[in-house]
């Protein structure tokens, strides 16, 4: 038993095998049916001789419908007409399953396509970014794993927000309100004063009634929280494991990386440092090119789009004005009105990738703070208890895994690199 991609990479040349998959296209021509086979790995063409192969066998092959189950036993021959370079001319044939008419006919519309999101993942886009997204996936653990981060598991469900009321998923908990997580902001907070490096990917959810290429109301979100360390730090872990990932999928994917209109070549010159620019001189770089922001407002799409325009790598802005900010972000020390929090931007329009901080300390400060963004303080008791036993300086930053995956894969839109998006508009199938 061997997989497609074995094949293509050339592996099994000559020699009998056996392949299990799923009929991608077919036709028969005279006394062969050319079927291309598709298993999780890549697509490959079978030639079928009628008379190489039982008979029954290729009476079964000839009404098979396409995504038909079967199994194929024969010999790898290197043919450069067949697509890939390789194909296997069949000594046996089984059905395993005659698929119905498949619903999916050439040139359906995008929103029938997400009606049956559940049969277009079998495509040839989809399987290819679920496996650079796979690989991605590896490379983060394997990345903070390396740097001695210790994986920490917060709860989904929980009784305060971090990241503002306005997109904060309400669930009925036994009569009580409860909500579902944005961030492990808080309790990453609790556990750094326990385990010191820690890190997790779980999903967060935002209520984001906005429709745009980047937003999902449940994504995959990687943070990471550190102690005895400020904001410099952690944006070197930040940098640090959007290259590792970059770097994996490169190595490990690079046909994948192919199809979907990138070079490994790009993905390897993803290095750090990345280039660094405070907001006040974003807002002046931005001038320059003709686009005038009010101080104080966050970045839109079309002014991280001109940040980032022509440059190969995530460009990182650092210093925001603290009134767009959350209340856990620390006041810069030496301009109050700023935080020592950062946003990894990346370029394509994907925007920003990662967001983080260093974390204010001073209990007082995280209760005015909270106060004036609307929130009551006694829903956060537990939280600023951090702040009372052994207050430390640390830092940290959340990942938008989709972000990452949307960015390495140049996808227009963000839900293609989640096999069963999430958006304002959909929660189905
Ligand atoms: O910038 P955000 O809101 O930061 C936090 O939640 C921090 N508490 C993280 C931390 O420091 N531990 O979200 C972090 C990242 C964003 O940079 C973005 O990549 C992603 O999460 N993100 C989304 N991705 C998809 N859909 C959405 N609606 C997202 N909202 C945020
Ligand atoms: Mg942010």
């Amino acid at each position: 038993m061997v997989s497609v991609a074995e094949i293509l990479k050339g592996r099994h040349t000559g020699k009998k095998v056996e392949l299990r998959g799923w009929i991608y296209r077919t036709r028969t021509v005279g006394g062969k049916a050319f079927v291309v086979l598709r298993d999780a790995t890549g697509i490959l063409q079978v030639t079928i001789a009628r008379d190489a192969v039982p008979a029954d066998a290729f009476a079964a092959v000839e009404k098979a419908l396409i995504e038909s189950a079967i199994i194929v036993r024969g010999t790898v021959v290197a043919d450069k007409r067949a697509p890939g370079g390789y194909e296997v001319r069949a000594e046996d044939v089984k059905v395993v399953h005659f698929a119905e008419k498949f619903p999916i006919q050439e040139d359906p519309g995008e929103e029938f396509l997400l009606d049956v999101r559940h049969l277009w993942v079998r495509s040839q886009r989809m399987t290819t970014i679920f496996r650079i997204r796979h690989t991605a996936f590896g490379a983060v653990h394997e990345y903070f794993r390396d740097q001695g981060f210790w994986e920490v598991s917060p709860p989904m469900i929980t009784p305060a927000g971090s990241e503002g009321g306005s997109t904060l998923f309400e669930v009925e908990y036994f009569g009580r309100k409860a909500f579902l997580t944005q961030s492990w902001q808080l309790y990453a907070e609790a556990l750094v004063l326990a385990m010191e490096k820690i890190y997790y990917i779980g999903p967060s959810f935002r209520a984001e009634k906005s429709r745009t290429t980047r937003h999902l109301t449940e994504y995959w979100h990687a943070e990471m929280e550190q102690a005895w360390v400020g904001m410099d730090e952690v944006i070197k872990h930040a940098e640090g494991v959007i290259s590792h990932a970059c770097q994996r999928v490169a190595e490990e994917r690079p046909d994948d990386v192919v199809a979907m209109g990138r070079t490994p070549e790009f993905l390897k010159a993803v290095k750090p440092p990345f280039e660094r620019l405070t907001y006040d001189d974003a807002l002046k770089a931005l001038k320059a090119k003709g686009m005038e922001v009010e101080w104080g407002k966050d970045l839109r799409t079309l002014e991280e789009r001109a940040l980032t325009e022509g440059k190969t790598k995530p460009v990182i802005v650092t210093h925001y004005p603290r009134v767009t900010q959350a209340f856990y972000k620390a006041r810069d020390p030496k301009h109050p009105d700023l935080v020592l929090g950062f946003d990894v931007i990346g370029g394509d329009g994907v925007g920003e990738i990662v967001g983080g901080s260093e974390r204010e300390t001073d209990l007082e400060a995280i209760k005015k703070a909270l106060i004036e963004q609307g929130q009551d303080p006694k829903a956060y008791e537990w939280y600023l208890d951090s702040r009372r036993y052994g207050s430390v300086q640390h830092a940290g930053f959340g990942m938008g895994m989709e972000r990452l995956v949307q960015w390495i894969c140049k996808l227009d839109h963000i839900r293609d690199a989640v096999p069963f998006p999430r958006t304002p508009a959909r929660f189905s199938p």
